[in-house]
């Protein structure tokens, strides 16, 4: 499967966000990507419901939502209902995971749990079957901008052989400072949909960015 392209709004112009909305729309992007803190979590807030629902109405592509919150469980219901495809929950965040992902399949989303740096992918293997995505940060959750983790390389490849056991189809998301530099190697480790937010944003021409990130040549 050729790698997919998350454009991350955070990184967005929020006084033009139609306007980046719909550079997306026409771009080679596959799914928008939107960063949800909560200021407790991660020490950094970003937004909630009414952004994200002003995201939805103009974004003709799937929406990637990744939950930096604690507490996941009680507002499931309502970015499914926000117009969430995907719902991506931290490891770190859940003391009840299964419940929790049990929750987004009813929600009727696909179902994804991001790792922190620092959390080691094997936690993940008696929850792997019912996982359609595994996030794995390559930076400290809170904010866009920051220097990819190299060893983000070797925890793809350990989580790719892991899930050729265990869930084949499982989708590996990278994110944080992906970019040109370690895109190929990123997905030759394993990892299908890649997270740019500064990446994309700061180019004089995101739309072109977008297009060479998915251009790459990762044989
Ligand atoms: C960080 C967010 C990322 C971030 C990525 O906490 O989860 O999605 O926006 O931005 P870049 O690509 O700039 O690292
Ligand atoms: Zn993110």
């Amino acid at each position: 499967m050729k790698h997919l392209i998350a454009p991350s709004v955070l990184s967005a112009d929020f006084a033009n966000l139609q306007r980046d909305i719909e550079m997306i729309n026409s771009s080679e992007a596959d799914w928008f990507h939107v960063d949800v803190m909560d200021g407790v979590f991660v020490p950094n807030i970003s937004f909630g419901f009414p952004v994200m629902e002003a995201i939805k109405k103009y974004a003709a592509k799937p929406l990637d939502v990744h939950l930096m919150i604690v507490n996941p469980d009680q507002y499931i219901e309502r970015f499914a209902a926000a117009g969430a495809s995907i719902i991506t929950v931290h490891y770190e965040a859940c003391t009840h995971l299964h419940r929790t992902v049990q929750a987004i399949h009813a929600a009727g989303c696909k179902t994804g749990v991001a790792i922190n740096p620092h959390t080691p992918v094997g936690l993940l293997k008696d929850i792997l079957t019912d996982l359609d995505l595994v996030l794995v940060m390559s930076v400290n959750p809170g904010f866009g901008g920051q220097k990819f983790i190299p060893n983000t390389i070797n925890k793809v490849k350990e989580l790719r052989n892991m899930a050729s056991q265990i869930n084949p189809r499982l989708v590996i998301e990278v994110d944080g400072g992906v970019g040109l530099h370690n895109l190929t190697e990123l997905v030759q480790a394993g990892a299908n949909v890649l997270v740019a937010g500064n990446a994309v944003f700061a180019d004089e021409s995101p739309i072109q960015m977008i297009s060479a990130l998915k251009e790459l040549d990762t044989t």
